[in-house]
């Protein structure tokens, strides 16, 4: 356990916005301490199912009353809660912080950690940021001590801005974009980040504004060339002054998934330079070293992996795991208990007799031997599958009873995944398949289309191959 995490042991602690990007990786790290983990959110039934060990509660911001259970008893409260996405965003955010105060003060909470952006007040600053700032000093107008840490962009698999970024990054070879392409900022590493809110937690000495970045200063257009370098993507951005954050968004809107109410906000946030302006962080908080832009990027996509192997194999959703990703999930009900998915997928691999179409396999060993100079060939361990082990063509990522995900070997333009799970139902159990491609820029994107029309009842005809097997072990239920 780090030395901050050691200080948490014991307190009791809320986290708001509990369903949210920063939060959902803040509670992990506060439950490894042990510490007693309360998380507010307005629909928290799938919090529970996620993270064992953590209390949950409904409360929305806007209705004071809802706050008085959720402050009961609280010693520190994380404050992670903005409703940018709404037209009326500034308004609400000022609501939600005086009622939260209202009641963070009733119930005695000893001290208030509050995540905001970056940003100088004398700076025009966009209305996202102006209100980030405000909520600020609302919550510190009380008689509560708060820190207030000020972020620029986090780097993570989540994180609005850097997916707009990667998004943009991936999907387009060339790039037209605004005049802030030259704008400063100091993206910090969402491990990084976290550090720092449990650090600020669990100072003796709480309050104040603590700016934080990693440990590189740069432009956006440094990001977006520095994120397609280690994606082995080409990539010409050019700057066309004319384009305003209004058409910037529209165009965001049209190659991404992301909404124009997200990304209307932060692109008028990117005008404005975000970087650390003193040494602040540093005095207060000197175990932490932040990484850098690049190496904060690898672990966004590492970390991306990980989640999405927990998100396969337990079923539940978590924010940022399936972010550009292409799925292809088979679902078949199946009349036996989950015992017998689990006995199938303990056997897994090792013959041809698992696949179908075994013909088009063989073409893509071929393929894989002529391209990479790889060997594929059928192979299980001896033993049970292990986390590590190879079976056939892949590597496993994830193994759990009722689970297994595993990484393909396949010289492919991205990562693929297959994995399958098995699930509870009232009578029996559900079989879950699930192929899934993180593709590498636009050829990733033309293999995957391209490669449908066999795909398509490969899939298909392999899942109902595996439920075939189950019932075949199982019997009826
Ligand atoms: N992500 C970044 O790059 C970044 C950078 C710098 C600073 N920050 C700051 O960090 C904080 C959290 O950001 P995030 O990226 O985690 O945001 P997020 O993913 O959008 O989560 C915000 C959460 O706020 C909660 N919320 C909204 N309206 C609410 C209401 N009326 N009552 C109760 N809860 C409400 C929502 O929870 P429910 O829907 O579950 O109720 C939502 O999950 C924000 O203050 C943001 O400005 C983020």
């Amino acid at each position: 356990m780090r030395p901050a995490e050691e200080d948490l042991k014991g307190r009791r602690i809320l986290v708001t916005g509990a369903t949210g990007y920063i939060a959902s990786r803040l509670i992990p790290r506060l439950l490894d301490a042990s510490t007693d983990v309360r998380a507010t959110s307005r629909s928290p039934h799938a919090l529970a199912a996620r993270f064992s060990g953590l209390e949950t509660i409904a409360s929305d911001f806007m209705d004071q009353r809802s706050l008085e259970d959720a402050l009961q008893g609280i010693e520190i409260a994380y404050y992670l809660v903005h409703s940018m996405d709404m037209r009326d965003f500034e308004e609400r955010d000022r609501v939600a912080a005086r009622n939260f105060l209202a009641a963070a003060e009733r119930a005695k909470v000893e001290r208030i950690v509050y995540l905001s952006g970056l940003g100088r007040a004398d700076d025009r600053l966009s209305s996202h940021l102006f209100s980030r700032h405000e909520v600020g000093e609302i919550l510190a107008s009380g008689s509560i001590p708060v820190t207030e840490l000020r972020a620029a962009i986090v780097i993570g698999s989540g994180s609005s801005a850097f997916d707009m970024l990667r998004y943009l990054t991936e999907r387009l070879p060339v790039m037209i974009a605004p005049r802030w392409l030259a704008t400063r900022i100091q993206p910090i590493a969402e491990d990084d980040l976290v550090s720092y809110l449990i650090a600020a937690g669990s100072e003796p000495h709480p309050g104040g504004i603590v700016e934080i970045g990693g440990s590189d200063v740069v432009t956006y257009r440094e990001m977006i060339h520095g994120y397609a370098r280690l994606r082995r993507l080409r990539r010409f951005v050019m700057s066309v002054p004319l384009l305003t954050p209004r058409l910037s968004s529209y165009w965001v809107r049209l190659i991404t998934p992301v909404p124009t109410s997200i990304s209307r906000p932060l692109i008028d946030g990117l005008q404005n330079e975000v970087v650390v302006t003193d040494d602040v962080a540093a005095s207060r908080y000197p175990s932490i070293a932040p990484m850098g832009y690049v190496e904060g990027a690898v672990a966004a996509l590492d970390r991306q992996e990980e989640l999405l192997g927990e998100e396969l194999s337990s079923g539940l959703s978590i924010p940022g795991s399936r972010l550009a990703v292409l799925t292809d999930e088979r679902r078949v009900d199946l009349d036996v208990s989950i015992d017998g998915i689990a006995a199938v997928l303990a056997d897994f691999g090792g013959d041809a007799s698992w696949y179908p179409l075994p013909w088009a396999w063989a073409v893509r060993k071929w393929m894989d031997k002529l391209f990479r100079g790889g060997d594929l060939s059928w192979t299980r361990p001896e033993g049970p599958i292990i986390r590590g082990s190879l079976v056939d063509w892949w590597k496993v990522d994830v193994v759990e009873p009722d689970a297994l995900v595993l990484r393909s070997l396949m010289k492919t333009p991205g990562e693929a995944w297959l994995a399958f799970r098995g699930g509870r139902r009232d009578s029996g159990a559900t079989l879950v398949q699930s192929a899934v491609f993180r593709p590498r820029g636009i050829l990733g994107r033309l293999y995957w289309w391209g490669l449908w029309p066999f795909h398509h009842p490969i899939f298909g005809a392999m899942v109902r191959r595996l439920a075939k097997r189950v019932t075949a072990l199982s019997g009826p239920s």
